[in-house]
């Protein structure tokens, strides 16, 4: 059985007093004994604050974003040692806002990749195509780069700690969502690709969570794929009844 995570992406959202009360409502209305996992991921600058909330709780920190060095000088980043000092035990890599707004590649994606692991940590690597390459029939071609490129270099049992999420960019942040069908699809697309670069078992082992406009209406359908075991979550993670309500669906 994989484990159901569902990751709250929080973006460059909240305050410090907002972030605050959004992990302790998180933490309050979960209650004990989910058997969903839940990972929140504040900014940087919160993470301190929301770890505080979440310590000894079911709730998991994570970061958006790492710089793929414990410490130096690399002005206005924040390095591996850093969010392992905050208690994080999670860090998402390759978002797609990272890889548009940032221009980050491959190759540094995958630098993040082995960073975080090395640290210990686990990785939320993001992929997905843009309605551009949908609708050329280049879906498949960018899940496949995508994936080799963050995951180059790793062992089978670093696989293991990593979470592949996938996230078409036409899909983020604007209401449009996959649907069953296409999450379903490029699900089963990405185990087999996995399967491919480092063998059945850790394919079959890997959760797979669905992003792109999951909100409390369509998560019910979306979180009961086959090969779909939880959500990373945007806006609707950022009001807690619809955050919590897609936590229950994907029980
Ligand atoms: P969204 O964002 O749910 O707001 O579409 C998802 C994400 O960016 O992870």
């Amino acid at each position: 059985m994989r484990p159901r995570l569902i990751v709250g992406n929080w973006k460059m959202f909240t305050t410090a007093a907002s972030a605050r009360r959004l992990a302790a409502d998180v933490v309050r209305g979960l209650g004990p004994g989910s058997c969903v996992g839940v990972v929140l991921c504040p900014p940087a600058p919160y993470l301190g604050v929301v770890g505080e909330v979440v310590r000894d709780t079911a709730v998991v920190l994570g970061a958006q974003n790492v710089y793929p060095e414990k410490d130096g000088a690399f002005t206005g980043e924040t390095g591996i040692n850093m969010l392992l000092d905050l208690g994080c035990r999670y860090v998402i890599v390759g978002h797609s806002e990272r890889r548009h707004i940032f221009g980050e590649d491959d190759p540094f994606i995958n630098r993040k990749t082995k960073a975080t692991l090395a640290a210990g940590l686990e990785v939320i690597a993001c992929i997905g195509e843009t309605l551009a390459q949908r609708r050329r029939g280049e879906t498949k071609t960018c899940l496949e780069g995508q994936l080799a490129g963050a995951l180059a270099g790793l062992t089978a049992e670093q696989i293991r700690h990593v979470v592949v999420a996938y996230e078409p960019v036409w899909a983020i942040g604007t209401g449009m969502n996959a649907t069953p069908e296409q999450a379903q699809e490029a699900a089963t697309e990405i185990r087999k690709l996995v399967q491919g670069l480092v063998g059945e078992g850790p394919a079959r082992d890997l959760p797979i969570l669905d992003g792109g406009s999951v909100n409390a209406a369509n998560a019910a359908t979306l979180m009961h794929l086959p090969d779909v075991d939880g959500g990373l979550i945007g806006h609707a993670s950022l009001e807690v009844d619809q955050f919590l309500s897609i936590v229950r669906s994907a029980a």
